[in-house]
């Protein structure tokens, strides 16, 4: 084939070798814009495993560059004056400038035509002569935005301001270095590449940026402001810039995210970080760029397979590696553009926050990197959960947690849900068996699925309810058992269904009305859930008094049936959500428009509540942080919003769900994925939250706890398979105080002896 590489890149110049690897009769030329040895930037990180994957691909140049590899181990965090330093991170470093002479001399070697000062013209009609012509330029590719629409190019612009430098000063560990200025925060990210010299790149906000006034220095200045800023780390080296064609303030650069829907059109391919970018804070971008051409080379060079056929293997298997990446570099982009939130962090946690950002790495990857570090983690936290009491090294899952008198034996809760197995409101035999059976399996807090103040306030005929004595008997029997079996504590979760009541039982189909028997709802606004719903009838404000009392009473029959804790329903489009969300609520009194309007209601509801359960015992309130929905719904902003005005009316907790207030909602799913909006929540409103959805192992809980994300972790459809999660959990993590019932001691032991057994196995395996 003849192939024109546009861009001397790392992913043009790799490519070319891997091809001509693989076929020496490819004829292959590259172009670059630059002369030799003229380059933007200055040392790149890789992994073990990168250098694996070059190794098996072309071990010459591979052990050229592993031999040129700068390694070290420790992450030095520089935060309020002091240092925290963790070890056994393993990286490996080169110039880029190296890199690529390297590239370029094994290029050559194998009878590659290298251009240098070669600019190239996407609209120059001799791409045309070649088979493939390979948009290898980069970030800015010239090739790609010729044809943005046919490539279905999104490009996202992030806020944070950041300069690439050089200095002369050696650092013996990865360093992030946090300084505070009058004008808000800046940090450096350096690390060594050679015997010689380290990359040293600055960010921050654009607020602080300008305010130090970066935007109107020339770049000598910008240097010499840096340099000032980061002396205690600089030593009286110099930091230098090798962008040198930049004027001004354009060395700054904002970081650009790139994704594209398709990745060739006609005979244009685009490679490395023409077709998709990962944010430097992960320290991939070269990683992608060297693995997409060696993926590309092997699939055009297999005879069998068509161009588009090489196409579609290629795009499938780099695409979700990519994804991959992206998202983790996502995570740690945005960890750093809202840093205010951790910055009241005690520098440990703060550390830790830092090197979990991308949620790559998590509590147990710390323990194998530095068993040392992590277990002082492990007693920090121990230590203020227990108002410096305890010197206990253990996961943070298992540390106690006091809210108002109540005190919690740890941090893991049985999530609220819904059974639909009751008749007329009340719990029967299956709910004293579901209830006890998850509290003796070790969770510190257990959850009553939705409860409901009425019946019509039901979600299905099978809802349980609080509104007539005979269920608080009923609920009393399972508390009753719960306390005097485990050391679970009990939060009863009221609702009240709203526009999405009077509809079939969950596994009959969800949301949808009853065939028969259907009953009026009501609702904010006549907003049906969906077109198969009833129109709900917009509630008066008799009927928000009645509801209001309704859920009085619940709180008080919750009372009589010894529940620890209660907590308001006001998540998934029912009743109390139907106010917040403006999807919703479209109402033009003081209950609908502004979010304080919108608030008025629920908020009055848990007041009343308020008063009505013991000041000694705690409540909470379930909230649906993101509609999904864009600025047309409830955003992430607007929740922490939500969070604090709760709080102001005495709620001990914000339980963070997402989601389910409006039918056409398309969730970003994945690990963890409420998360960030407990995180945001607990951090920029200094609230206690918990955490929810698709959390699963014990290593989700305790990354999540220890980092600050959230003060409890409910679990909820890994509980219904798993009753024992908690004590799974315990025997995993080879924990042994958890309390176990006295019944089942046998059983905990041989399954702790199992897993040692097994996770040993496992480890003499990989060595
Ligand atoms: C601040 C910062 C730090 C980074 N740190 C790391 C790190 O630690 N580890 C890591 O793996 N990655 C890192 N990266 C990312 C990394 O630099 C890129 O992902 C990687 O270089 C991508 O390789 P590439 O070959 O696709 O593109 P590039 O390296 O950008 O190469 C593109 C080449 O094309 C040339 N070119 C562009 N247009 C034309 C044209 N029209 N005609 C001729 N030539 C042209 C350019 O001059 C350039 O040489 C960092 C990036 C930044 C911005
Ligand atoms: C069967 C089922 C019933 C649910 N019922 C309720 C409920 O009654 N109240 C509530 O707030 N959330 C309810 N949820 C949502 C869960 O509490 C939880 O937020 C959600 O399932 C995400 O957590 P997970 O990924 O751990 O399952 C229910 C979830 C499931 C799977």
């Amino acid at each position: 084939m003849k192939i024109a590489c546009v861009g001397a890149g790392p992913a043009g110049l790799y490519f070319a070798i891997s091809m001509k690897l693989r076929d020496p009769t490819h004829e292959i030329e590259v172009f670059e814009r630059n002369a030799p040895g003229v380059t933007f930037g200055w040392g790149v990180v890789f992994s073990d495993q990168t250098v694996e994957n070059l190794t098996a691909n072309d071990p010459p140049s591979a052990k050229i560059i592993a031999d040129e590899f700068a390694h070290w181990d420790d992450i030095d965090v520089h935060i309020h004056g002091e240092t925290i330093t963790s070890s056994g991170h393993g990286f490996i470093g080169i110039g880029r400038k190296r890199l690529l002479e390297i590239l370029q001399n094994r290029a050559r070697g194998l009878g590659v035509v290298l251009h240098f000062e070669a600019e190239c013209d996407p609209q120059d009609p001799k791409w045309r002569d070649y088979d493939l012509v390979i948009a290898s330029d980069g970030a800015n590719s010239r090739f790609r935005d010729a044809h943005a629409d046919a490539f279905g190019v999104d490009i996202d612009v992030r806020r944070n301001k950041f300069v690439w430098l050089g200095t002369s000063k050696v650092f013996d560990a990865f360093t992030f270095a946090f300084e505070e200025t009058e004008h808000g925060w800046i940090w450096a990210h350096a690390y060594r590449f050679a015997a010689d010299c380290s990359t040293f790149i600055v960010e921050c906000s654009e607020e602080t940026w300008r305010g130090i006034g970066f935007d109107e220095m020339d770049q000598g200045e910008s240097i010499a402001t840096c340099e000032r800023l980061f002396a205690n780390y600089l030593d009286g080296h110099s930091l230098m810039s090798n962008a040198t064609h930049l004027r001004g303030s354009a060395a700054w650069l904002n970081f650009r995210r790139i994704k594209c829907e398709r990745w060739n059109s006609g005979n244009v391919i685009l490679l490395g970080d023409a077709a998709h970018t990962a944010h430097f804070s992960i320290g991939s971008g070269t990683k992608l760029a060297l693995e997409d051409a060696i993926k590309l080379a092997e699939v055009l060079n297999r005879p069998v397979l068509s161009l588009e056929a090489a196409m579609d293997e290629y795009v499938a298997e780099r695409n979700l590696e990519v994804l991959k990446l992206q998202n983790s570099a996502r995570n740690s982009t945005e960890w750093f553009e809202t840093l205010h939130r951790y910055l009241h962090f005690e520098p440990l946690q703060f550390a830790y926050s830092l090197l979990t950002r991308s949620q790559r790495i998590s509590h147990e990857n710390l323990r194998l990197r530095d068993r040392e570090w992590l277990e002082g983690v492990e007693r920090w936290f121990w230590k203020r959960a227990t108002d410096g009491r305890s010197n206990k090294t253990a996961p943070p899952m298992f540390a106690p947690l006091k809210m108002r008198e109540m005190r919690l034996e740890n941090r893991i809760t049985v999530s609220p849900m819904a059974m639909y197995s009751a008749e007329d409101g009340t719990p029967n035999d299956f709910h004293f068996v579901h209830y006890g059976e998850r509290a003796m399996g070790g969770a510190g807090l257990v959850f009553t699925e939705m409860t409901c103040v009425s019946p019509e306030g039901r979600i299905s005929p099978g809802c349980t309810g609080m509104w007539k004595d005979e269920h608080v008997g009923a609920w009393k029997r399972i508390v009753d058992f719960v306390h005097a079996n485990s050391k679970a504590k009990m939060c009863l979760q009221l609702g009240h269904s709203g526009g999405k009541g009077s509809t079939k039982l969950g596994w009959e189909g969800n949301d949808l009305p009853l065939d028969d028997g259907n009953w009026p709802v009501m609702s904010a606004s006549d907003v049906p859930w969906s077109p198969l719903n009833q129109t709900p009838r917009p509630m008066t404000r008799a009927d928000m008094d009645a509801v209001r009392d309704q859920f009085v009473t619940a709180v008080r029959m919750g009372l009589e049936a010894g529940f620890d804790m209660v907590e308001l329903h006001a998540a998934h489009g029912y009743l109390l959500s139907s106010f917040l969300t403006p999807l919703q609520n479209k109402r033009s009194d003081e209950y609908g428009g502004s979010l304080e309007n919108r608030l008025r209601y629920p908020l009055e509801v848990f007041a009343a509540m308020r008063a009505a359960w013991p000041s000694d015992r705690p409540m909470s309130v379930r909230i649906s942080a993101n509609d999904w929905a864009g600025d047309n719904g409830i955003t992430p902003d607007s929740a922490v919003k939500i969070g604090e005005a709760f709080a102001r009316e005495g709620a001990d907790l914000i339980d963070v769900s997402a989601g389910q207030t409006w039918a056409d909602a398309q969730p970003t799913y994945g690990r963890m994925f409420q998360t960030p909006f407990s995180d945001k929540i607990r951090n920029e409103g200094r609230l206690a939250t918990m955490a929810v959805g698709n959390i699963y192992e014990p290593d989700h809980a305790n990354s999540i706890l220890a980092a600050g994300r959230a003060d409890l972790v409910a679990l909820a459809r890994p509980h219904l398979i798993d009753p024992f999660w908690t004590l799974r959990a315990a025997a995993q993590l080879d924990y042994r105080d958890v309390h176990v019932p006295p019944q089942y001691l046998n059983g905990m032991a041989q399954l702790a002896r199992n897993l040692k057994r097994e996770a040993e196995a496992a480890a003499a395996l990989r060595v």
